[in-house]
């Protein structure tokens, strides 16, 4: 396993991040821990979750906690061998306080994920979405307070644009507030909607770690156009957590998986691979439901993709820049 630098942390991390939002369900507390325990085998150090993970159980404003707690299940013993990620801000109840970026409930909710995680410190701490109510530099210092007291190691940010981004880097830069570290989006073959924003992270020391790299399942070529998705895939037991399957789709995942298949390699790791060769991308993050996928992630990260199909590539999912602007034509 090659490790990288993620931005400017300062930590070397695996190139494939192990996610764990499916823990709960379908994948079940002693699958996911053998799961996790497996993937750190496999050379994989970086760990992907959040306070309010529980897996297909999941509903706005319920309590989560579910995959924190099995992630810290599984770390035992093993804690120093991992970096692990976590994040703060979607609701976790129904009270004005239980949701969002102000200094109450980032304060509290640090200390909870502390508690399941069996952790006396947090190696990579994630604002989940932005909070429009709350000033960034409220935020920031109380990160900054969770920081000094070393609860957390280093602070990311995720579903953020490069403005947001930059706001509070300059808002770090002139506080003396830590600076982000890494940005977590949604990015992937088929979602290319946060490409602009990945030269700003590379001239800037943020590390890259996009998730649903596999859109979900969709460029693994388990779905076929014309049949029904296999019975114990995300599409049957899940639908509202993936895109809608129709022949648009089918037309990209068909031309693409020409590619790989040409390559030689299975769709799934073709497409993290390609992921892999994109700027300031350090792991994508791989959500899992058996150890295959999880073998079949590591293997990607051997595959080279040549530049002919990276161009090939761009024509079948265009970055935005390349799609039809009705301004400039
Ligand atoms: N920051 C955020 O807002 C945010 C949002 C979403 C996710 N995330 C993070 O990103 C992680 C990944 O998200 P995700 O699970 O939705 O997306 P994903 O990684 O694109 O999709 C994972 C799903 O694809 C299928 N799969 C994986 N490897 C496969 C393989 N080799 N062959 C066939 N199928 C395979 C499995 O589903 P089936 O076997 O069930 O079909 C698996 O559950 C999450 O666990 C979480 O840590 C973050």
């Amino acid at each position: 396993m090659q490790y990288r630098n993620l931005g400017s942390s300062g930590l070397l991390v695996s190139p494939v991040c192990l996610g764990t939002m499916t823990f709960g369900t379908p994948v079940a507390e002693s699958d996911a821990i053998r799961l996790t325990q497996a993937a750190m085998d496999l050379g994989i150090n970086f760990i992907d979750t959040a306070n309010v993970y529980e897996g297909y159980a999941r509903y706005l404003g319920s309590s989560g906690g579910v995959a924190e707690e099995i992630v810290g299940k599984a770390l035992v013993g093993r804690r120093d061998k991992a970096i692990v990620a976590t994040k703060v801000c979607a609701p976790v109840g129904p009270g004005p306080q239980d949701r969002g970026l102000s200094a109450t409930h980032i304060l509290r909710e640090v200390d909870r994920s502390l508690r399941r995680l069996q952790t006396d410190y947090i190696d990579l701490y994630i604002i989940h979405w932005p909070d429009r109510e709350v000033p960034p530099e409220t935020t920031l210092a109380a990160i900054d307070q969770v920081v000094r007291a070393g609860k957390v190691r280093s602070f990311g940010i995720s579903n953020h644009s490069a403005w947001q981004m930059c706001e509070f880097l300059w808002l770090a830069d002139r506080n003396g507030w830590p600076k982000a570290v890494s940005s977590q989006i949604p990015f992937s073959l088929l979602r290319r909607e946060f490409q602009h924003d990945l030269d700003f992270c590379r001239k800037y020391g943020i590390g890259v770690t996009p998730y649903q790299a596999l859109q979900s399942g969709l460029l693994t070529g388990k779905y076929r156009r014309g049949q029904p998705p296999p019975s114990d895939s995300r599409a049957a037991e899940k639908p509202d957590w993936i895109w809608k399957l129709d022949d648009s789709l089918f037309d990209k995942l068909e031309r693409a998986e020409s590619l790989a298949k040409e390559l030689g390699v299975p769709m799934s790791q073709y497409a993290l691979a390609w992921t892999l060769t994109q700027p300031a991308i350090t792991s994508p993050i791989v959500g899992v439901k058996r150890l295959d996928q999880i073998q079949d992630a590591v293997a990607a990260t051997a595959v080279s993709i040549p530049t002919e199909h990276l161009k090939q590539l761009d024509a079948i999912c265009p970055a935005p820049w390349k799609q039809h602007d009705p301004i400039r034509g």
